[in-house]
């Protein structure tokens, strides 16, 4: 509160000096900052030098494109006095040998009040290299949000680069811009302002320049927590003899980009012999996801209920499967198309078993 009074006060001092001292001067004058070039875009070759002069009634300040912050660029700022009797503030930036990375807005704006400011774009057209941005070999990722446009950020050093959204994977399309959906802006990039489904997946920027063609590569992602449908694979009713595999197949369908992580509970979870295995596929439409239990030489205090839990995001579902084990070999099971004999028993009400054991026994074993 006391510096945005001291701020206020400042100002109000400063216009009342000037008013004093330099009456001619029309009331709105220098609201903002002025800049000594044309508003519109400028297009410079790289190493050519940039000169701006800013001029205000109160102290100035820039704001440059972020790759001259910080490095050791060969920009020089001149703070002075100017006008008639002194009465204004003139900052001079002088960037020589601009290169394209430099290519983006200036900005000038008063050092108390940023928010009056003059901005001017400059190009910086490099004849190799066409991307504000370096190429590099692997391709950025972008996150996409839900309600908000997508943004390829493959801003260009001349305004007139012709540049050409490809789409690499998982299918190849060029896509044009039709100003509705897809619009392209050389000071931005592409911009996708209803990102759906098919924006997924590996994009390119591409423009060809001199015979040669560059391109820069961006990876969509968006992080969805969408469970299409979950199944256990193990057949009904479960049922297994002592000494078996027993092997359950706990199947997720979602959609793509989604990442879920299981998490079995059972009986006799503590045994180290048991073995998990997970797997995903990719299809064009979702992912599938599975995670395999399978128990080596199935015991009595196996039974019970087995649980499959898939978490993603905040979501999480389950199914659960009832495993009965037989301990005696001796059962005889009440079913219709059931083989039994001797030693043990196979029924058709075991199609698991039967299938993974291929059993069969001699018919004067039958009982
Ligand atoms: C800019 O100058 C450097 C050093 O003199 C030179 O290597 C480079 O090729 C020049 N770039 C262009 C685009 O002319
Ligand atoms: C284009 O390429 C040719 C040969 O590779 C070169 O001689 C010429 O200077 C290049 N033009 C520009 C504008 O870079
Ligand atoms: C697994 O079970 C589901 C439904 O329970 C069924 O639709 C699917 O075909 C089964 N898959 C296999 C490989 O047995
Ligand atoms: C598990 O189920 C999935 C989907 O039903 C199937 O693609 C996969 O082959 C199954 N794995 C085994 C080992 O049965
Ligand atoms: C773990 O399982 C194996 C075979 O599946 C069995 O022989 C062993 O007794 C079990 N150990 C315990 C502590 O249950
Ligand atoms: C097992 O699944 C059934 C049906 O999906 C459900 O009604 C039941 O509550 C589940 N049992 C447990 C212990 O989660």
């Amino acid at each position: 509160m006391i510096g945005y009074m001291f701020v206020v006060l400042l100002g109000f001092l400063g216009s009342a000096l000037a008013k004093g001292k330099a009456d001619r001067e029309p009331k709105g004058k220098f609201s903002i900052p002025a800049l000594d070039v044309k508003s519109g875009p400028i297009v410079l070759e790289a190493n050519q030098t940039l000169t701006i002069t800013c001029r205000g009634r109160w102290e100035l300040s820039w704001a440059l494109p972020s790759a001259m912050i910080g490095g050791q660029e060969k920009v020089k700022l001149e703070d002075s006095r100017c006008g008639k009797q002194r009465q204004h503030y003139c900052s001079q930036l002088t960037l020589s040998y601009a290169q394209a990375k430099h290519t983006g807005s200036y900005r000038c704006r008063y050092r108390h009040q940023s928010r009056k400011q003059n901005a001017v774009y400059i190009y910086i057209a490099d004849s190799r290299r066409p991307f504000v941005e370096e190429e590099k070999s692997i391709p950025e990722v972008l996150y996409i949000n839900e309600g908000k446009p997508l943004v390829f950020p493959c801003r260009v050093t001349n305004p007139d680069a012709r540049v050409s959204l490809v789409k690499q994977y998982p299918d190849s399309h060029v896509l044009k811009p039709d100003q509705r959906n897809i619009v392209w802006n050389s000071r931005r990039g592409f911009i996708i302002r209803s990102p759906t489904l098919f924006y997924v997946g590996m994009f390119s920027c591409k423009t060809s320049l001199n015979g040669t063609t560059h391109s820069i590569s961006y990876l969509t992602h968006r992080q969805v927590n969408k469970i299409r449908d979950m199944y256990l694979n193990i057949s009904s009713p479960h049922e297994a003899l002592q000494g078996e595999r027993l092997t359950i197949n706990c199947t997720v369908t979602a959609e793509w980009n989604s990442r879920v992580s299981f998490k079995w509970d059972y009986p006799s979870k503590a045994n180290s012999s048991n073995i998990i295995y997970e797997e995903m596929l990719k299809s064009k439409t979702h992912l599938v996801f599975y995670s395999l239990l399978s128990i080596p030489k199935l015991h009595s205090s196996n039974k019970g209920l087995f649980i499959c839990q898939v978490f993603s995001g905040p979501v999480k579902r389950e199914v659960n499967a009832s495993v009965k084990v037989y301990d005696r070999p001796f059962i005889r099971l009440k079913a219709r198309h059931g083989v039994c004999c001797r030693g043990s028993c196979r029924t058709e009400v075991l199609p698991s078993i039967s299938k993974t054991t291929g059993f069969s026994c001699p018919k004067s074993h039958l009982v």
